[in-house]
């Protein structure tokens, strides 16, 4: 039987995942498909239940659904448990459901493109501390980050993530603007900046400093007021769009067993976005 995999969420008319998942099918040659699927919360059981009876060999998991899954799947792998969030489920050869997190170690991977491996003793900041933030939280620490500290509106979600990582600092976002220069990694988590949300930047990053390496995990627009600012002051810039297609590589690689590429997603998309 043909394979075929899916993505669900609600919204999910502007995922890019089914136009990068079918490319990539395409060029590695695999006779499969790669489709979009709106699910509402409400249906979200009943909708892992049919998808698994339709034998997809796999799915994709976007919001609202990343932690609503987990009680849903017959197994979850160890780090996607202690990050709370699923966002890749493989449908094993028995027939079970299991569920991975590939949004942190896709963003680890984004960022060590950019800059290498021989930064991971820098201190980080992580602005916000949502499904994403806690992903991105333990995939630092498991690749060697050392010293991490969470800033969030909500200062009590930065607290129970720090005390899950086991390591690092829960502060203010007052405490984050005032101390930014010491940060040398800033990686913007919020949704500010992302087309159609009026969000600002809920810390002041007139601090920053030129040395500063800044991520964001937003990837349309490419270039958000914070990284358009590090930009401006001649800081390093890592958009979040390396870590969209890293974390659908490593999806792809737990389906099919193979790294596709993805450097030619980056520029294929870049072009895209910068034209949209
Ligand atoms: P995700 O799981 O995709 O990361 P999320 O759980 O909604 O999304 O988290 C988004 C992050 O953006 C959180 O850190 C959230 O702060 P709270 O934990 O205080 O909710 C932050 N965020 C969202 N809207 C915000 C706003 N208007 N001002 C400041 N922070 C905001």
């Amino acid at each position: 039987m043909k394979k075929w995999f899916a993505v669900i969420g609600d919204p999910i008319a502007q995922s890019k995942s089914p136009e990068m998942h079918n490319k990539w099918l395409e060029i590695e040659g695999i006779d499969a498909t790669y489709i979009p699927i709106l699910v509402k919360p409400e249906d979200l059981e009943k909708a892992i239940q049919s998808l698994s009876l339709l034998g997809v060999s796999g799915f994709n998991v976007t919001i609202p659904h990343k932690t609503a899954i987990i009680p849903y799947l017959d197994e979850v792998d160890e780090t996607a448990r202690e990050m709370g969030a699923v966002n890749t489920v493989v449908r094993l050869s028995n027939g079970k459901l299991k569920g991975y997190n590939t949004d942190g170690d896709g963003f680890v991977r984004s960022l060590e493109d950019k800059i290498g491996i021989q930064k991971r003793h820098l201190p980080v900041l992580i602005i916000g501390a949502g499904g994403a933030a806690r992903g991105i939280a333990f995939s630092l620490k498991k690749h060697g980050y050392q010293n991490i500290t969470v800033t969030n509106r909500t200062r009590s979600k930065a607290e129970e993530l720090i005390a899950d990582l086991g390591t690092g600092n829960a502060i203010e976002y007052d405490e984050a603007s005032d101390t930014l220069a010491q940060y040398k990694i800033l990686i913007q988590t919020t949704p500010a900046g992302m087309k159609y949300s009026d969000l600002h930047l809920p810390i002041s990053i007139d601090r920053m400093s030129k040395e500063t390496i800044a991520a964001d995990i937003v990837y349309n627009p490419l270039m958000t007021p914070f990284l358009k600012h590090a930009h401006n002051i001649g800081a390093t810039v890592v958009t979040g769009l390396g870590m969209f297609v890293h974390q659908g590589a490593i999806a792809f690689e737990h389906w099919l067993g193979q790294y596709p590429n993805t450097n030619l997603m980056i520029e294929k998309l870049t072009s895209q976005l910068e034209s949209e």
